[in-house]
Formats: C-alpha cells, sequence, structure tokens
C-alpha cells in the first residue's frame, strides 16, 4: 500500500489532528489522522454532507465532549473508530477510511482497499504528498 503520510508519535498530541495532501493526476486529495481517546484513526478529510473537509481553521477534528470526530461546517459526529456518522446530517453515512499503523517511533497512513476512495487511490499515478501544516511554514 502507498504511504501517504507519516508522523511521529511525540508530535501527536492526545485530541489533535493533522491533515495532509496529495496529488492524483492534478488533483488534491485530503486526509487527515487523528488521536483520539482510544486510539489513533485516519480517514479521508471528505464529510459524506456536503464533501467539505471536516476541520475548523485551527485544524481540529477530534472533539473530547462527544468522543467524536466532528465535522466544523454543520456539525455532524462521527465515530471514531468506524468513521460511520453518529448524528447530524448525513446519519448513517461514513467517512472514507485510510489504514493507519504504527511503525517504530512514527504513525504511518496508507490508502486503504476500503471506501470511496478507492479508485482514486489506487491509481497508478506519480503521488506527491506534502503536509499542509509543512507547506505554511514554507
Ligand atoms: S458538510 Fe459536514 S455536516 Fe455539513
Amino acid at each position: 500500500m502507498r504511504e501517504l503520510f507519516r508522523i511521529e508519535d511525540e508530535k501527536l498530541q492526545p485530541g489533535s489532528a493533522r491533515t495532509f495532501s496529495w496529488d492524483v493526476h492534478g488533483h488534491r486529495r485530503g486526509g487527515f489522522i487523528a488521536r483520539h481517546a482510544t486510539g489513533v484513526c485516519a480517514f479521508v478529510n471528505r464529510c459524506p454532507h456536503w464533501n467539505l473537509p471536516l476541520n475548523d481553521r485551527d485544524g481540529r477534528i477530534y472533539d473530547p465532549a462527544t468522543r467524536s470526530l466532528r465535522c466544523s461546517v454543520h456539525g455532524a459526529l462521527f465515530d471514531p473508530d468506524s468513521g460511520v456518522c453518529t448524528s447530524g446530517p448525513c446519519e448513517g453515512g461514513s467517512l472514507p477510511p485510510l489504514r493507519v499503523s504504527r511503525e517504530g517511533s512514527a504513525w504511518v497512513v496508507r490508502e486503504s482497499l476500503l471506501g470511496d476512495g478507492r479508485l482514486e487511490l489506487s491509481q497508478r499515478a506519480e503521488i506527491a504528498v506534502v503536509a499542509d501544516s509543512d507547506r505554511e511554514s514554507e
């Protein structure tokens, strides 16, 4: 599976999320990794309601009060383990999953064979992966 993003464990603080993006044939795709109450998850950053990114301007996605991933646009809540929307305008929909694993001191996100991101992610394109936060500091 193609690696999309890598982050050192110490940089992913409890309750925090990091967004990243990659290009497939000139089309930008976005994803995120988040540390929630019971673990670490990664999904395509696309709310099933209006296909918009979940994060707010400060990059927040995890809501500790509800222990859910929260879309900043209309407040939909998602289970961080399954990506299923549990409350809000897209209840019953789900976030396309990415594969996340621990490798040494880092968390590594890879494309997944599950979810509706499958066709986009499995193309044999040259993929440029750029962390949004790194781009802002350039
Ligand atoms: S775009 Fe996410 S709840 Fe509307």
